[in-house]
């Protein structure tokens, strides 16, 4: 049975008796709307940790003024029983409320990565990310936490977080679920209609088609980028945001692929913006 919290002194106070009694915390930050990504994310923390706890609250530190924060999906019954299917212990449900109350004047952000790929068109969006995360790690104190590649810089720059503010936790990176033709799960798919939905594999396709040059010898990512993009662009319905190879650590791009680098990408399919990435 799943119990859901929604007081902050509450999840405090539970999780502080879960360490007094020597158990472990696994901790799976959401904002809700759970797909295969969640759910691969809650299972390992179910097997991992003694008690799973989930938290779903959609931030709205981490969204800008004329993004989707007001249409982001939400179905609390829905995910109480997808959360209850995978024997997460506890859900925690906080209110804007007593997460920002007002006026609210302390943030946490990152310095250097934060300002390209995904900061670049979303300039404070890794600020309310960081601040939310730093808010309940806080709370929580679990032993590990786990995200999804898909988000691969907000991975990073939690991870630089956890190392650099020394919180005391473990950050598990999962792999991108992904629906059968390729598409990486997101919550934001469900904006998707019938023929953006076909299109929106798109994405995918290009970051495939990028790794296969490069497997098959090609190391410069201009010559790369010249063919993946054009492809891309003659795809209807379809506006590139950004595609590039970067380097795993900083996140700076690559010119000549010598080791193993990241392709990332984000397009837009008609109001919907959706990002991926591979290793090449
Ligand atoms: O990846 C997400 O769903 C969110 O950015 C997170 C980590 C839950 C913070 O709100």
């Amino acid at each position: 049975m799943t119990c859901v919290i929604r007081l902050l002194e509450e999840i405090r106070r539970t999780a502080h008796y879960i360490k007094k009694k020597g158990k472990t915390i696994g901790f799976v930050p959401t904002m809700g709307y759970f797909h295969e990504g969640h759910l691969s994310l809650f299972r390992r923390a179910r097997k991992e940790a003694d008690v799973v706890i989930v938290s779903l609250y959609v931030n709205p530190a981490q969204f800008a003024p004329q993004e989707d924060f007001k249409k982001y999906p939400r179905n609390f019954k829905r995910d109480l029983e997808l959360a209850q299917g995978e024997k997460v212990d506890y859900l925690f449900c906080p209110t804007d409320k007593e997460m920002y109350p007002q006026p609210f004047s302390t943030f946490v952000s990152n310095e250097s990565l934060s300002s390209v790929l995904e900061g670049k068109s979303r300039p404070a969006h890794f600020r309310g990310v960081l601040t939310i995360l730093a808010k309940l790690f806080h709370l929580i104190e679990p032993d590990v936490a786990y995200f999804g590649q898909k988000d691969y810089q907000q991975a990073l720059i939690i991870q630089k977080m956890i190392k650099e503010l020394n919180f005391n936790l473990k950050i598990k990176v999962l792999p991108t679920v992904r629906e059968k033709d390729g598409l990486a799960m997101s919550s934001r798919n469900l904006y998707l209609t019938p023929s953006e939905r076909n299109r929106a594999r798109t994405l995918f396709s290009a970051l495939q088609q990028g790794r296969d040059m490069v497997s098959s010898g090609i190391r410069n990512s201009t010559e790369i980028f010249k063919k993946v993009k054009s492809c891309l662009r003659r795809t209807p319905g379809i506006k590139l945001d950004y595609l590039e190879m970067v380097d795993p650590e900083t996140l700076e791009k690559i010119k000549e692929v010598h080791k193993r680098a990241l392709l990332v990408g984000a397009i837009w399919v008609g109001k919907t913006r959706l990002i991926d990435n591979l290793w090449v």
